[in-house]
């Protein structure tokens, strides 16, 4: 049974308006403990499904080295994957986003043709910190271009002994330069604020990353530089040569460590306390998530990953937040569910988790709604953009079957397969979304189907229409016309001839909009199927940020031009592939 109460309007959680803090809590209230655990697990790329994302809640996937998108390796590739798996996570429950990860270590590296730089031992040879900062600004944005939220970089391992096979991946064998090259973190997540509390995350916006620091801690002093090995030393020299680059990393707000495969003086690090937990968290104040490496809670027992449930109670207790399972996501959360049931792992620790890696989430999901509206048309004059519109109008009209309806934002595969209308899940929709924008002296009228009285009489400052297709899968959404369903074409007519009108089409695909339609809407705005942050809606037809999308498919002009796509030889859409204005507006 889900714990708290569906969210109705509001929901602090859904509120970016709110401080972190505030919305974590509310969003971890509402949490079933499946949703907890799940948040926890990171799986590979190859296991993920709607099942694992929607149904679970799972709450980050990753690409291991090589791990590219099976249909090819472009950033147009990775990014539809990506999307794809965005608003699978979009549709689940609470619609908590995913954090997407993977090893851009020396630039985007996964990425077929981006650009790849030295790895960290040359950039050691520099010692050029200000080039470490402008590296780690161009692997932010390839990355972030390809849809990925995180890498696990920067290594910040010393490495004491060049037999170490890693060693490339060390800056230096002096703590000190090592130190100076944490300052590739500020390029990949962005520079904090100069008030900014040291093990606080930090992430700028959406032409950062969320940064890794690994691997905590000593991976570079093993014994004969064995990998995976053992460091062994008091913990002062641990402290003084292999930990001092991680209060660089806190500094700079990075946002998640890796724990090391190694151990110290024999204790595997997975499942060191003290230097997990009193120590990292503990005595240096970090705020972001330990995650695990790949099956490094596995190789805590013989065979490996034996006895699984003491790999994850020794681990998550001693203070690992979230685990890269990669495969086996079902045992790690049937064994998750027992072993906090049992009381073998409190409920405390796991909220602990849960709220370091929610404080990554939030700032995702409205992004993801965000980046992937287009806007077609702004204005009947294109010298008087139509949009953005005044959040302190006097008078709002909002119609349209979609605006207020979460179920139809989300689409097929969301709660059940074909989807459907309605509260289907938690969520913001887009009429919520609009009244939490605008002004307190702003009035926003909601009719479906306005009478002629409303439009008549109601002097409206603009209207707001959102119409669209409803949720369908598969079979269900084969159609051979592509008209506006549901009366849609006929409810904006009757708007749009006498109110200035934005359209917002909410829809899996393009969709007719006839030329006579076209020229009586002021803006058009393809939605596609939003999924529960209708806040991100708003977000651009208010200003607070510029539209990002273009166009992924060609929007044609008649049904009976299909199929064509942009290697079509008398390719005549209404809007090519690619196409999608801006309003101009300054850094947004
Ligand atoms: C590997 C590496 C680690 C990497 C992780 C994910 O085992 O130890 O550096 O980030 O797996 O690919």
């Amino acid at each position: 049974m889900a714990t708290g109460s569906i969210r109705i309007e509001g929901a602090p959680y859904k509120d970016p308006s709110q401080p972190v803090e505030i919305r974590v809590e509310d969003l971890l209230s509402r949490m079933t403990l499946l949703e907890k655990v799940a948040q926890m697990a990171q799986i590979e790329r190859l296991v993920t499904s709607p099942y694992a994302l929607t149904k679970l809640s799972i709450g980050s996937v990753l690409s291991s080295g090589g791990s590219a998108p099976h249909h090819g390796s472009s950033a147009l590739h990775w990014a539809d994957m990506i999307d794809t798996m965005q608003r699978w996570a979009l549709s689940s429950r609470l619609g908590i986003p995913i954090i997407y990860a993977t090893d851009a270590v020396h630039g985007h590296n996964n990425l077929l043709d981006a650009t790849i730089f030295p790895h960290n031992v040359g950039l050691g040879a520099s010692r050029d910190r200000e080039l470490a900062f402008r590296i780690g600004v161009a692997t932010a944005l390839e990355v972030r271009a390809t849809g990925i939220h995180c890498t696990f970089a920067p290594c910040v391992a010393v490495c004491r002994d060049p037999r170490w096979g890693r060693c490339y991946e060390s800056y230096s064998e002096d703590t000190e330069i090592v130190r100076s090259m944490t300052a590739i973190i500020s390029g990949l997540q962005g520079s904090p604020p100069e008030d900014h509390l040291a093990g606080y995350p930090f992430h700028a916006g959406n032409k950062n990353v969320i940064s890794c620091a690994k691997h905590f801690v000593g991976d570079g002093g093993t014994y004969k530089g064995v990998n995976e090995g053992n460091t062994i030393c008091a913990y002062e020299e641990l402290e003084r040569i292999h930990m001092k680059p991680y209060i660089d990393c806190l500094a700079k707000g990075v946002c998640s460590i890796m724990a090391s495969y190694s151990s110290w003086n024999g204790r595997p690090l997975h499942s060191d306390r003290y230097l997990l937990t009193e120590i990292l968290k503990g005595k240096l104040g970090f705020k972001g998530f330990v995650i695990s490496d790949w099956e490094g809670i596995d190789r805590l027992t013989r065979p490996l990953g034996s006895n699984y449930r003491y790999c994850i109670s020794s681990s998550v207790n001693a203070g690992i937040d979230m685990i890269m399972v990669p495969h086996r996501y079902d045992i790690f959360l049937e064994d998750m569910i027992h072993l906090v049931e049992s009381g073998e792992i409190p409920m405390a620790r796991i909220d602990d988790a849960v709220r370091r890696i929610l404080r990554e989430h939030l700032e995702l999901a409205r992004e993801a709604v965000r980046k992937s509206l287009v806007l077609l048309k702004n204005g009947k004059d294109p010298n008087k953009p139509f949009l953005p519109l005044d959040k302190n109008a006097r008078k709002i009209l909002v119609s349209g079957q979609h605006a207020d309806d979460i179920g139809y934002q989300c689409g097929g595969w969301t709660i059940t397969w074909y989807g459907s209308s309605g509260r289907t899940t938690a969520g913001t929709s887009i009429l919520e979304a609009i009244k939490e924008a605008v002004g307190e002296k702003t009035e926003v009228i909601y009719e479906q189907y306005p009478s002629e009285e409303t439009l008549h009489n109601g002097e409206f400052s603009f209207a707001v229409v959102v119409v669209g297709e409803v949720a369908y899968a598969e079979l269900l959404g084969d159609r051979s016309q592509l008209d506006i369903p549901l009366g849609g074409a006929e409810l904006i007519e009757l708007v749009a001839s006498k109110i200035p009108t934005v359209v917002i089409l909410v829809s899996g695909r393009p969709l007719v909009v006839e030329p006579d339609l076209m020229n009586k809407i002021d803006a058009l705005v393809a939605a596609w199927l939003p999924g529960t942050e209708g806040g991100g809606v708003a977000d651009v037809l208010f200003g607070d940020h510029d539209f990002h999308g273009v166009l992924p498919v060609s929007w044609f002009r008649r049904i009976d031009q299909l199929p064509m796509t942009a290697d079509h030889p008398s390719y005549d859409p209404l809007f090519p592939i690619g196409f999608g204005l801006k309003m101009g507006l300054d850094n947004k």
